[in-house]
């Protein structure tokens, strides 16, 4: 009997399932799960099966058939760090750097995070999702099919929600799925200049509970996707004790802990975050041995964002090999960010981590997807091909999915499904 299906893919020169049910560590990085001349056969959204064409063939009809001889299906990208909804953008910074300024400079002089903060403010609802769409258009086409999203450029209760907001409505109006982070601890805003506690005990008392009640009557909550807390633990920014504050206060309201630590200076960030059982641990630029260890140690992914160290002009980017090799689950995000990486790509950024920090092809392959997923709470829906999956999924234009990282500059994604659909991109 043959099974009516929606989409089926065939004669895929590699599939690439990424399959597996926890985070990849060690060893483990090194296996995408290649199989050759093989078929995806899709229903309802979800993967219905995966196997030979030929037999796969037999078994089922669809009312789609794409025949993907000489390409790659890959899972979609997960891109598990942004800050991609702002307003405005932060082209003189970028001229101040290249005339010899530093990040955390601008940022003390207050520039930076600040500065996108007041366009924030000053832009409503609709003007926010205008000014994101074409960014998550750009990112889509650049292979991501879900994303997590940060607060973070509000610094005020009613700009914080404001940005929980901008992130529902774009995640109703395009493609890509969006992962909440609300992140009012991402800098100290100008009114509280010197009074960096009264603002926590503002993020703590008022900010995360009005935070936790948005989440609950959102279509997040319905859906299964967590909001998630984050705080930037850095110098000029939070420090140790802050930190634990807010994740603390976020934990008491259900919200799951995430952090950036050891962007820059090292604090004690991943210590306070493996003890409080955090989904990710992001940046990681300056970690010790022993932190690593730490974390490795945890069930907490490692999140590095390459195109940070990149876009600031650094040579010295977070020791990932060490990180995989001392058995952190390792993910790759673009951080995508108007100030330290307006970057949409994620196989830019795999480009760039095979080179300066040295992951092979398939490590960076796992990190952007798997472990990507474990790192936003979502590895048992997405980030893989494998039956009762959600079918998010890539066809390459090439034959080996290494080219991915081998390339860069252009882009190899030739279509995207999401859902089940294949977009017309
Ligand atoms: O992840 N480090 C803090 N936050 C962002 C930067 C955001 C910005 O510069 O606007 C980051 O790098
Ligand atoms: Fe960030």
């Amino acid at each position: 009997m043959i099974i009516e299906a929606d989409l089926l893919i065939h004669s895929a020169a590699q599939v690439v399932t990424c399959a597996s049910d926890v985070p990849k560590r060690g060893v483990a990085m090194q296996d995408v799960g290649v199989i050759l001349d093989e078929a995806v056969v899709v229903k309802d959204g979800r993967i219905l099966n995966i196997g030979p064409t030929k037999s796969i063939r037999q078994q089922y009809s669809a009312s789609q058939t794409v025949d993907a001889s000489g390409k790659v299906i890959c899972p979609g990208f997960v891109d598990p760090h942004t800050h991609v909804v702002y307003a405005g953008d932060r082209l003189g910074e970028f001229e101040q750097r290249i005339r010899g300024a530093t990040y955390l400079e601008i940022m003390a002089a207050g520039g930076g995070i600040v500065s996108t903060m007041r366009a924030t403010r000053n832009a409503s609802v609709d003007e926010l999702a205008e000014a994101t769409l074409p960014r998550l258009a750009q990112m889509l086409r650049l292979g991501t099919t879900t994303a997590e999203v940060k607060t973070g450029y509000g610094l005020d209760l009613d700009s914080e929600l404001k940005m929980l907001e901008a992130i529902a409505v774009l995640d109703l109006a395009q493609p890509i799925d969006l992962v909440p982070t609300f992140m009012p601890a991402h800098a100290i805003p100008p009114e509280f200049n010197g009074r960096s506690d009264a603002y926590v005990d503002w993020v703590v008392n008022e900010m995360i509970p009005a935070a936790a009640a948005w989440y609950k009557g959102s279509h997040f909550l319905v859906d299964g996707r967590p909001l998630f807390c984050d705080v930037f633990c850095e110098q000029n920014a939070f420090n140790l004790a802050q930190s634990r504050q807010v994740l603390e206060a976020g934990l008491a309201h259900g919200l799951p802990p995430k952090i950036h630590a050891d962007e820059f200076t090292s604090l004690g960030g991943v210590g306070l975050a493996v003890e409080l059982g955090a989904t990710s641990v992001d940046h990681l630029d300056v970690t010790s041995p022993e932190d690593g260890a730490r974390l490795a140690d945890s069930d907490a992914v490692g999140i590095v964002l390459p195109a940070v160290n990149f876009n600031l002009g650094s040579h010295d980017f977070a020791d990932a090999r060490a990180l995989i090799d001392a058995g952190t689950a390792v993910a790759l995000s673009t951080d995508i960010n108007p100030g330290s990486a307006p970057c949409p790509s994620q196989p830019l950024v795999m480009a760039i981590a095979t080179r300066y920090q040295r992951l092979l092809p398939a490590e960076a392959m796992n990190a952007v997807t798997i472990n990507a997923a474990f790192g936003v709470g979502l590895g048992d829906k997405v980030g893989s091909l494998a039956v009762g999956k959600q079918a998010d999924l890539l066809l390459l234009n090439c034959t080996d999915y290494r080219q991915l990282a081998y390339q860069f500059g252009g882009n190899l994604i030739d279509a995207v499904v999401k859902n089940g659909r294949l977009l017309s991109l």
